[in-house]
């Protein structure tokens, strides 16, 4: 085969129109009814016990973002008027290997893990303040309460033991006594979603969605009548589990390789931590057909990190910075200017299809709250693609506006919502 006929055929492959997207939209909205009916469904459509914020929640608070490797804890005042004011914030790894610790593996167990972190609340907690305190935990965890959540499931590589299947808030409220910080009281867990709908409602009235493009990838929203309770209520869909979705060949080899296959379907069309390795999958192909040189780098896995999509695709026309990472990352030499630029419009395929299945699932969840569209939209959007790859905010924009007229649906950036997010949950749970 010729590179131009694997090119047409890739960019059919990955190109996903709107009649397509607003297919995956009318069925994501189903999912979400099968979840929230407790059917079967691959959406968890789990509640978070929290509605919009007021504005009023008022004192000082600790917040601990913990969802990646690295966690951070700060120190906030709210100030009753629709304001966090950062007094203190410090970021630190749970994995270090120079310091000798791996807080995310088998060979640390939950009381490591939340002991290490609880100290680090303890570093910046003045003592003799009675502090509230907010968690994100952006890993699936079934609530039955703001401050009681049970993991399901890790995901994200960790692997630390007896976590799983546990309360997260008894866990971190045992840590924090036994760490002497007992004047530091759990009060609400949070998925990162909700942080970042609840920072971003601080900022502009008519969010009601909100989503994290990134490593990771999840959505949540105002349901305005939580089944259980008929309350607006905030709910984390886990939307990266979502299984309706149209999977190329190369998908499904990802999947199939990955650590849990079959589940996290979309998570693994979209976010930062699989693009790579869509890309490597399908330049491996274009390796096997002949278009390309063949490399044994294209066999390694997670050879290319969303950082080295980010240098191809703001490369633009300077395709010598698409040489750089070619040779860098996947040991691909001596490539013409014809291949470098295919690598470059499959990469972009790649990105933009991303950006358009995310839009289809913001679309299916307006087709659950608003199927009229009679009010405007924000959905608020924290993480690295929609942040700083060059072109996504751009495609996810126009998806939105090929699905609803334009300009009803709009997002926006809500930087480091989650972090802020806990502090604000903190806030609304009451005094400690
Ligand atoms: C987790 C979600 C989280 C998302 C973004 C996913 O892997 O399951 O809970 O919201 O990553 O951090």
């Amino acid at each position: 085969m010729d590179l131009a006929t694997y090119e047409s055929q890739l960019c059919r492959d990955l190109t996903l129109p709107a009649e397509a997207l607003t297919r995956m939209a009318q069925s994501f909205k189903e999912a979400m009814s099968a979840g929230l009916a407790g059917r079967t469904s691959s959406l968890k459509m789990l509640p978070s016990f929290l509605a919009l914020p007021t504005g009023a929640e008022k004192g000082r608070v600790i917040a601990v973002d913990f969802g990646g490797t690295n966690v951070r804890v700060l120190e906030a005042e709210l100030t009753g008027r629709g304001e966090v004011k950062i007094e203190q914030m410090r970021r630190f790894p749970l994995v270090d290997p120079a310091a000798g610790y791996d807080y995310m593996s088998g060979s640390a167990d939950a009381s490591h893990l939340f002991g290490f972190i609880a100290a680090r609340v303890g570093e910046i907690a003045r003592p003799g303040v009675d502090y509230p305190l907010g968690h994100t935990f952006s890993f699936p965890c079934e609530q039955t309460g703001v401050n009681k959540a049970r993991l399901i499931v890790w995901t994200k590589e960790f692997k630390t033991r007896g976590v799983e299947g546990q309360d997260i808030g008894a866990l971190f409220d045992a840590a924090l006594a036994r760490a002497g910080v007992g004047h530091v009281k759990g009060r609400a867990i949070i998925n990162d979603t909700v942080g970042t709908l609840l920072a971003a409602a601080y900022l502009k009235r008519d969010v009601d969605i909100a989503s994290i493009c990134g490593t990771g990838h999840n959505t949540c929203y105002l349901e305005p009548s939580f089944p259980a309770t008929g309350k607006p209520m905030i709910v984390n869909m886990e939307s990266g589990n979502f299984d309706q979705v149209p999977q190329t060949r190369f998908d499904i080899a990802l999947d199939r390789a990955s650590e849990r296959p079959g589940a996290q379907k979309l998570e693994k069309m979209v976010s930062g931590y699989y693009l790579g390795e869509i890309v490597r999958h399908i330049l491996a192909d274009m390796a096997t057909q002949g278009v390309l040189p063949k490399s044994a780098k294209l066999g390694q896995v997670l050879a290319l990190k969303g950082m080295d999509l980010d240098h191809i695709l703001s490369a633009k026309g300077e395709l010598h910075r698409v040489s750089e990472v070619a040779q860098r990352c996947l040991g691909l030499e001596d490539l013409s200017k014809v291949q470098l630029q295919a690598i470059q419009n499959m990469v972009q395929l790649v990105a933009r299809r991303s950006a358009r299945l995310v839009a289809a699932t913001f679309f299916g969840t307006l087709l659950h709250t608003d199927a009229g569209l009679a009010r405007e939209h924000t959905v608020a959007i924290d993480g690295s693609l929609y942040e700083k790859l060059p072109g996504y905010a751009g495609w996810l924009q126009e998806a939105l506006d090929e699905l609803a007229p334009k300009g009803r649906v709009t997002t926006m950036l809500s930087k480091d919502g989650s972090g802020i997010g806990a502090a604000i949950a903190a806030g609304m749970t009451g005094t400690a």
